[in-house]
């Protein structure tokens, strides 16, 4: 019997959509109500949640990761989402449109739209360090992950790279782009419930080349969609890299190059991940969703 992911993602999507708004309220405790709002008018409003599910499938494949694993979910959606907030203000990507509604910039004004994206971006930390004394050392592990995965190594240094003066329009260059603006923050996701699950040096090796390469099949599989579909499929802009003279997958390698090489990525990383999952379920599923999606 093959695995159906239609009916497990939505109920794995539902399951962050609670633990998300849960620490939304405890955040909003001590927010000023108007950045309160902000941050929730982001976080709040459905994303495909990809990265705390990967999360907590990693976790949930080892035998479970509690509170931890939940923790670790919630911490990488919040700096997914700083991190679209600022790509989307006029100084970055300059979009409009974001999972189907006004973008933070738009609905808030550009001040508070970049200071929800700090708050969302330092609050991660916060919920991913907060916890018993028995669970710092994991703890610890799991925020140096998710810091060096987030910052200038990583995808902040990545959307350096997307818009330097000197970018350059070569298969090498955009493959260095993807892995660190996308593909840093998918692998420390699956890292993350690893670690959370006190899994192997096996396991983590294993899902450390599964993301990797779904991380770059992903941001592939976007520009390919940004090329190929429409702004109410995707809820955000389409066409908007070629009008911005982004270099893209598509527009380096050609459109049936890049998909060639997105599924190739992804059968590797289904190869991965047997050593965490034997007989393929939730994780070899996400990984050829992370493609074959169409938003
Ligand atoms: C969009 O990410 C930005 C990229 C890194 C490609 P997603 O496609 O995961 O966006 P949401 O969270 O589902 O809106
Ligand atoms: C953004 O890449 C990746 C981030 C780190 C936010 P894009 O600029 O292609 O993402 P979209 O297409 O706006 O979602
Ligand atoms: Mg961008
Ligand atoms: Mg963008
Ligand atoms: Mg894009």
């Amino acid at each position: 019997m093959t695995f159906d992911l239609s009916s497990w993602l939505p109920t794995a999507q539902a399951r962050v959509e609670r633990l998300l708004a849960d620490r939304m309220q405890v955040i909003a405790l001590r927010t000023p109500e108007r950045l309160a709002e902000s941050m929730r008018y982001s976080l709040l409003d459905g994303g495909k949640r990809l990265r705390p599910v990967l999360c907590l499938a990693f976790a949930d494949a080892l035998g479970g990761g509690g509170t931890m694993a939940e923790d670790g979910a919630c911490a990488v959606e919040c700096i997914h989402t700083y991190s679209l907030i600022h790509d989307d203000l006029p100084s970055m990507d300059d979009d409009d449109l974001r999972r189907g509604r006004p973008t933070n910039h738009k609905v808030y004004g550009e001040a508070l739209a970049i200071l929800a994206g700090d708050a969302l971006s330092t609050d991660a930390f916060s919920i991913l360090s907060s916890g018993p004394d028995a669970e710092s050392t994991a703890r610890a592990r799991m925020t140096a992950t998710l810091a060096l995965a987030a910052g200038a190594g990583g995808m902040v240094g990545g959307q350096v790279l997307d818009i330097a003066d000197d970018r350059a329009a070569t298969k090498d260059y955009l493959v260095r782009l993807h892995r660190m603006k996308t593909g840093a923050l998918i692998k420390a996701a699956c890292r993350l419930g690893v670690l959370a699950a006190g899994g192997s040096a096996a396991a983590l090796e294993a899902a450390e080349r599964y993301g990797e390469d779904l991380g770059l099949a992903f941001q592939i599989a976007d520009d390919v969609l940004d090329a190929t579909s429409s702004a109410d499929a995707l809820g955000k802009p389409a066409g908007a890299d070629a009008a911005a003279g982004r270099f893209t997958f598509p527009a380096v390698v050609g459109l049936e190059a890049s998909r060639q090489l997105a599924h190739e990525l992804v059968a590797r990383a289904k190869d991965s991940v047997r050593v965490v999952e034997p007989i393929a379920g939730p994780l070899a599923a996400l990984a050829e969703y992370s493609v074959e999606r169409t938003r």
